[in-house]
């Protein structure tokens, strides 16, 4: 209705409009074509793609300042969430860039009945020809191939009337370009371990006790094949009842046509949590032409789904019997080439985020196990990512991302891409972003040890972001850090930038079900489900006495409640040839404030000790 009436309003103003001329323009963003990919033909004109304009919000330090206030302990708004209308309130566009915007559509002969919105307007979709956006844009678009034959449609520059610049963020699909091949993580999988049918089972070793409740952690875990009864003992969960399961809601992503199998689910239930109903199961949602592939019949499948089972099965196996949903986006993301990226690896956040901003009641605690190097995403594109993750945080919707396995950056790949090639650590994104909780991964148990494993290379992921500035509220913590190594690697980080990881939680040979069998992987993206699941659980306890559930951590975590983590002192976040971030008392750059610690947690939260 609302968007009819503006329609209308701007389509009568616009009606008047002139198209810009060509001098008019200027450069909005430019990137070199990635190294992989070569141009092989001028873009069909006819081709048509979806075209997203992202406008400048209204007041998002206003959004900023709202998502601080009520995610922190000492402000006496904490714990009051914004609803889906305050929010769209403060990212609104100004009537004067949604009608530049318009005005400018509509000089180019684009009717605005075909134009879409993002719930607050903050976004302009609307599918066009190629030949209608090179106009628009005053550029180019060739077709692309990649080593795999993946092609995709891209201009290396795009420009807007230099009047528009000031009211558009960011105009996609542009200068990125994206590998639907092989767009996975790094993911760890410990092939040296398995039998000749892909399966692993510890030799002797009683991985599923039923029964067993307690504390004793050395009865439980061994730390060469991780189970769910481990996580729960070690992280103090094992003897806790969900006591408002409906109430509360937990979901993991998935990207990459990766699905999270039913099937699997229930037999790792049989086997890790024998006491969990059959009939628990995860709510599966496709956005974008998403995938849920339940029924292929094969024995064994590549890696496909590793991801996805990992995720779901160490969330349920923690949570049960907790509402719990599964997100599957399609869609392909931006890519920029770096030299720790061969092929593309980023996921469509911007597809999701869109999805999730339009729920009333999104989930409360979501974990994401992908991620990038921050330097191979638009800066323009991980900004407004990131921006838009701060909205769900301001409705009290806890991320949770993974810090990535290959330290402070791989070896032999620690280098700029702008051309310079100058020597340096690679974060990565969504794990730069002030306004998630990222989480590193540990291994062993009394004491838990910074997580590597030789045989992969794989060791926790650490840095300080090039494109966030450090928040506010890890200002203490890491400056503190900072001081403690003095020069160590000075010149290779910025010392100004958002530090992560933020906390850390077991994330080396966990044992999962996949195709049936049970097989072991190393990652963050094994922590990162856990942290998740145990402070879903806190989230039960404080909704149980009628509590606002933990929200956006940061705040929270860094003034008092890092008292209920378990602090790792052991190890480094090695990488980039070098010992990279060395573990120490206190918070640090490769364990975070550590462990979660169920009981601790739960005890000042519920205590309002934050
Ligand atoms: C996902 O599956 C679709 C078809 O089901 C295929 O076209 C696409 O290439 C796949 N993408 C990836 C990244 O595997
Ligand atoms: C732990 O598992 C390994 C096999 O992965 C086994 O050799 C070892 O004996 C086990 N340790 C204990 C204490 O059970
Ligand atoms: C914990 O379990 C181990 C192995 O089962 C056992 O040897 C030890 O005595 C137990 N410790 C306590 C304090 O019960
Ligand atoms: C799901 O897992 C089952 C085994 O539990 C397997 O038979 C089936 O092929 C898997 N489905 C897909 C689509 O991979
Ligand atoms: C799945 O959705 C149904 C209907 O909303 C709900 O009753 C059920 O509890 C959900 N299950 C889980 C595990 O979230
Ligand atoms: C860094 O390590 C990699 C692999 O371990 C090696 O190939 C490369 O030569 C090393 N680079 C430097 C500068 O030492
Ligand atoms: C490379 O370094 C030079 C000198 O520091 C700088 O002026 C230039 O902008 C850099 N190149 C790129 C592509 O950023
Ligand atoms: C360091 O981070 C700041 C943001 O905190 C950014 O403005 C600056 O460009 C970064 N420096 C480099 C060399 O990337
Ligand atoms: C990376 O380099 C460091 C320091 O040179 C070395 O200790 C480590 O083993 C290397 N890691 C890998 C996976 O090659």
């Amino acid at each position: 209705m609302k968007t009819t009436l503006l329609s209308l309003i701007c389509a009568a103003s616009g009606a008047l409009a002139a198209p810009h001329r060509r001098s008019e323009y200027a450069v909005k963003d430019s990137h070199a074509v990635p190294s992989q990919w070569k141009q092989i033909a001028r873009a069909p004109k006819e081709h048509t793609v979806t075209l997203r304009i992202g406008l400048k919000q209204n007041d998002f330090d206003g959004l900023e300042r709202e998502l601080y206030s009520v995610s922190d302990p000492a402000h006496e708004r904490y714990g009051q969430r914004l609803s889906s209308d305050d929010v769209n309130k403060l990212v609104a566009p100004d009537e004067d860039t949604l009608s530049a915007v318009h005005d400018w559509l509509e000089g180019n002969s684009v009717r605005l009945d075909q134009v879409d919105y993002s719930p607050s307007r903050d976004w302009i979709i609307v599918p066009l020809s190629i030949g209608d956006i090179e106009t628009l844009l005053d550029t180019e678009y060739h077709i692309y191939e990649n080593a795999e034959g993946t092609q995709v449609v891209r201009t290396p520059q795009y420009s807007l009337p230099k009047s528009l610049h000031r009211h558009v963020d960011v105009v996609q699909p542009t200068n990125y370009f994206s590998d639907t091949e092989a767009m996975r993580k790094p993911f760890k999988f410990s092939k040296m371990h398995l039998g000749p049918h892909h399966e692993f089972v510890p030799p002797g070793y009683k991985w599923n006790h039923p029964k067993y409740s307690g504390t004793n952690i050395t009865a439980v875990c061994n730390e060469s094949a991780v189970t769910n009864l481990c996580l729960r003992t070690l992280y103090n969960t094992v003897d806790y009842v969900p006591q408002v399961p409906e109430l509360n809601s937990v979901a993991l992503t998935a990207y990459l046509n990766e699905t999270a199998n039913i099937s699997d689910f229930h037999i790792f239930l049989s086997r890790q949590r024998a006491d969990a109903s059959l009939d628990y199961t995860f709510n599966y949602t496709t956005i974008a032409d998403g995938i849920d592939f339940q029924s292929l019949e094969t024995t064994y499948y590549g890696e496909r789904d590793l991801e996805a089972n990992l995720d779901s099965q160490t969330i349920g196996g923690i949570v049960y019997p907790t509402e719990f949903k599964v997100y599957s986006t399609g869609g392909s993301p931006p890519f920029k080439a770096d030299e720790n990226t061969p092929t593309d690896t980023n996921e469509p956040y911007l597809t999701w985020l869109a999805y999730m901003l339009a729920l009333e009641n999104p989930p409360h605690t979501i974990s994401t196990s992908y991620g990038d190097d921050e330097q191979s995403v638009p800066y323009s594109y991980a900004k407004r990512v990131c921006a838009d993750m701060a909205q769900l945080g301001a409705r009290g919707v806890s991320l949770i991302f993974s810090s990535g396995d290959s330290g402070v950056g791989a070896n032999g790949t620690c280098v700029s891409n702008d051309g310079n090639s100058t020597r340096k650590f690679l974060p990565a994104f969504p794990a730069s972003c002030p306004y998630v909780t990222t989480v590193g991964a540990t291994r062993n148990v009394e004491p838990e040890v910074v997580a590597y494993d030789v045989s992969n290379g794989y060791v926790t992921g650490s840095g300080l972001s090039n494109y966030f500035p450090r928040p506010a509220y890890q200002n203490a913590a890491v400056e503190g850090y900072l001081d403690s190594i003095g020069d160590l690697h000075a010149g290779l980080f910025n010392t100004t930038g958002r530090a992560y990881p933020d906390i850390a939680a077991q994330g080396f040979h966990y044992v999962i079900v996949y195709a049936g069998l049970n097989i072991l992987l190393d990652g963050t993206s094994c922590a990162a489900p856990t942290a998740t699941a145990v402070l879903t659980l806190v989230n039960d306890a404080l909704l149980a006495e009628g509590k606002a559930p933990l929200g956006f951590l940061n705040p929270a975590l860094y003034s008092k409640l890092h008292l209920g983590f378990t602090d790792i002192t052991i190890g480094n976040a090695f990488g980039c040839n070098t010992s990279g971030f060395p573990a120490q008392q206190g918070y640090d750059l490769a364990s975070g404030w550590g462990t979660p610690d169920f009981l601790k947690i739960k005890a000042l939260a519920t205590g309002g000790q934050y």
